[in-house]
């Protein structure tokens, strides 16, 4: 009898003695908002709460607002709903049970802190750490996840989120962007009904042409440019990508967001830390437009490379002359880009290969030398001449890719994502193939072959490194056969060793990132690429609804715009040069067509357009951007515009999209100024069709400007007004 009182004794004490201990709130805060979680160690860690700040948090569990759900939830005990863990032991057992060990807070600097939770298992040896990085400003938080254990044998991970967030919602929307080639970012919105909505890549390379690893998540209703609470988010990582979110319990969505885990379970060896992508949050209560600022400021202080340098004005010879290139053209199209008051010439594709001449899409990806033929004297004389005429030169690479007919594949068939007892299918031209990253010997071709060029080209100054393929044959020779599904991941994983090792070695070079047009515009690139290629579509129409979407998470800075031939290429449409400029002009402008096509006026135009681009370029690219009328309302206007940090200039933008405009010229309000300040509103970027602004040259207040707001007077399709506000104060 005594005996079976101490058992429950032993069994009951101690549950006592934890249940006095009280759950301990936890926040991760930033100037406007903040996360709320809440524990005790070896008890439940829960996510509470993610929204503004909401005063004394712990009102938060007497309100019952709190979430109480367990913020990483695993998979095995509780078996229903989406789960953000889910590993096999090396017993076999199927169950992960995650309890608090302990907190920490480490105040990075002044504006960021950093907030660790370490998870543990209660009968496996096996940790969870999650990550929270607050960005104070900016109001940013990024969520990781760190997995490792000490079991004896290997773990098998079939599902390893970044981040998860169960949030109270009644009316859920989310904003999300769909794509082709050519057609990228296209911004869709929808309210999102009971059930699971994923978005999701399995491309493996090319992985935001179709979608893009970026949501908004409107918790009240339809998306709003200014009102309203949503969350935003966007996945840093640089392959396939699975941003879930399930509506399957009244008034709450669960978003789950990380590395596609479709075919990629990872085996986690004893001591292995596997490390996930940083899913970057923000959370507005004023709609899209605010949401979107955070990011962008967030982007520019933090994220991305040289977010605070001007990027310089550049030529590409893509469209100018496709694979035709010849040292006269090049000489011919550096000159005019120069006299055009350009900066920089990047000759894209067709300069090399000797065995197999690259004078179409079907050979010599991977033979990094100069055709002589092409350019009998190699690059030097068009370094130096791009030099003498006061520019930088850049150039066209594809270091991932592969053709059949190429040196390097005769040499190197096994350095090729393959199967070896199945054919291979081909890629772009019909010869196109990917070479595998995940080997350290392709690694070191691809660091090499770049690293050996600039230091025998030191007047290289920018890169544009192209990705046309994607991952087919799943096979790596490099991988062992228990470990083929770690090939997704091991590929970006050595893609981004080698980018990381390009950029110690060579920290000036400026590198684009272009996968067929916009297939790489993620924050998982921009860590080590200046930009993105957004489409291979320049047509200036297409181009303002593409980049009125990638404007939702991306800055003007990382937005490569260029302006094209009339009729474009892609979609045959003829447009005025005054509306591409206009266009090209709201990210970083660049030129891509052949310069000796210009008419004298067009040149002209051209040239004075480049001008005053270099003079608010610093508005542009570091300037927060407002987006006033939005395409996607098919009002038959668009109209965007950007302010300076100090608010003492501001860039406004409208653009006419479709006939008949005369007669319903809308009034569109600005935003974003001081409305104590005095602005005077200048015209600029004008063309032969200019004219009629009634408040040109005239002063108003920004009170004046965001509340009654401005007419502007376009006429006909394609026109659009460009208007420089300046502080007279
Ligand atoms: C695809 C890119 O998107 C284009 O801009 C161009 O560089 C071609 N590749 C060249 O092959």
């Amino acid at each position: 009898m005594k005996f079976v009182g101490a058992i429950v004794f032993l069994l009951i004490i101690p549950h006592l003695l934890r249940a006095e201990v009280p759950e301990v709130t936890y926040s991760v805060e930033t100037q406007n908002t903040m996360m709320v979680f809440s524990g005790k160690p070896d008890g439940k860690f829960l996510f509470q709460y993610y929204g503004a700040k909401p005063g004394d948090v712990s009102q938060i569990e007497k309100s019952g607002i709190g979430a109480r759900m367990e913020a990483y939830p695993t998979f095995g005990i509780e078996c229903r709903e989406e789960k953000t863990l889910q590993v096999t032991h090396a017993d076999g057992n199927m169950s992960v049970d995650l309890y608090l060990n302990s907190v920490e807070t480490t105040k990075i600097d002044d504006n960021i802190s950093l907030t660790k939770v370490m998870l543990f298992d209660n009968k496996y040896p096996f940790l969870v750490n999650l990550y929270y990085k607050a960005y104070y400003k900016e109001d940013v938080i990024e969520a990781w996840t760190e997995i490792s254990h000490q079991e004896n044998g290997p773990v098998t991970l079939y599902k390893f989120a970044s981040a998860y967030l169960p949030v109270r919602s009644f009316d859920p929307w989310i904003t999300h962007f769909h794509g082709n080639w050519a057609d990228e970012f296209n911004m869709i919105e929808e309210k999102l009904d009971w059930g699971l909505k994923t978005i999701k890549n399995r491309e493996g390379i090319r992985t935001t042409q179709t979608d893009n690893p970026s949501i908004m998540l409107s918790l009240d209703g339809k998306p709003l440019e200014d009102q309203g609470d949503l969350i935003a988010g966007t996945l840093a990582w640089t392959g396939n990508y699975k941003i879930s979110m399930d509506v399957s319990q009244k008034n709450r969505v669960n978003l789950i967001a990380g590395i596609n885990e479709d075919a990629s379970q990872r085996i986690l060896e004893k001591g292995d830390v596997f490390q996930t992508p940083a899913f970057i949050l923000t959370f507005s209560n004023a709609g899209k437009g605010k949401a979107s600022r955070n990011i962008q400021r967030w982007a520019r202080n933090y994220a991305i490379i040289d977010g605070h340098k001007e990027r310089a004005v550049l030529l590409n010879s893509w469209e100018g002359v496709y694979f035709d290139i010849t040292e006269e053209k090049m000489f011919g199209m550096i000159d005019d880009i120069a006299s055009l008051g350009g900066e920089l010439f990047v000759m894209d594709d067709g300069w090399f290969g000797n065995k197999y001449p690259r004078i179409d899409d079907q050979t010599s990806l991977g033979d990094w030398n100069v055709n002589l033929q092409k350019l009998p004297n190699g690059l030097a004389p068009l370094i130096k001449r791009a030099n003498e005429k006061g520019i930088r030169f850049g150039i066209w690479l594809e270091p991932e890719m592969v053709n059949k007919k190429s040196e390097l594949f005769e040499k190197h068939p096994d350095w090729v994502i393959h199967q070896s007892n199945r054919e291979t299918v081909l890629g772009r031209g019909g010869s196109q193939m990917t070479l595998d990253m995940s080997n350290p010997k392709v690694q070191d071709y691809v660091y090499n072959t770049i690293h050996n060029l600039l230091v025998l080209n030191p007047g290289i100054a920018y890169i544009k490194w192209d990705a046309n393929h994607y991952i087919s044959n799943m096979g790596s020779v490099t991988l062992p056969a228990g470990k083929q599904s770690h090939l997704y991941i091991d590929y970006h994983l050595g893609l981004q060793k080698t980018l990381q090792r390009l950029r110690e070695s060579h920290p000036n070079i400026v590198i684009q990132a272009c996968a067929s047009g916009g297939g790489r515009v993620s924050y998982g690139y921009l860590k080590y690429f200046h930009e993105f290629w957004t489409s291979d579509n320049t047509d200036a129409l297409s181009r303002l609804y593409m980049q009125w979407g990638t404007t939702h998470f991306f800055p003007a800075i990382n937005m490569a715009s260029h302006v094209s031939a009339s009729p474009n290429h892609q979609s045959g449409r003829m447009i005025p040069l005054k509306f591409r400029f206009d266009v090209a002009m709201t990210g970083r402008l660049g030129m891509e067509m052949q310069p000796k096509d210009l008419t004298a006026e067009e040149s002209d135009f051209s040239k004075k357009g480049i001008e005053t681009y270099k003079s608010i370029r610093p508005v542009i690219q570091f300037g927060d951007q407002f987006r006033l009328v939005s395409p996607y309302d098919k009002c038959g206007v668009a109209s965007l515009m950007y302010v300076s940090e100090k608010k003492d200039r501001a860039l406004f933008f409208a653009y006419n999209l479709d006939e008949n405009l005369t007669y319903r010229n809308p009034a569109i309000k600005l935003k974003g100024l001081d409305a104590t300040k005095n602005y005077r509103l200048v015209e600029i970027n004008k063309d032969k069709h200019s004219g009629g602004f009634a408040a040109d040259n005239k002063v108003f207040t920004g009170e004046f400007l965001m509340n009654a707001g401005i007419q502007v007077n376009m006429r006909e399709a394609y026109r659009s007004i460009v208007i420089e506000l300046s502080d007279v104060d």
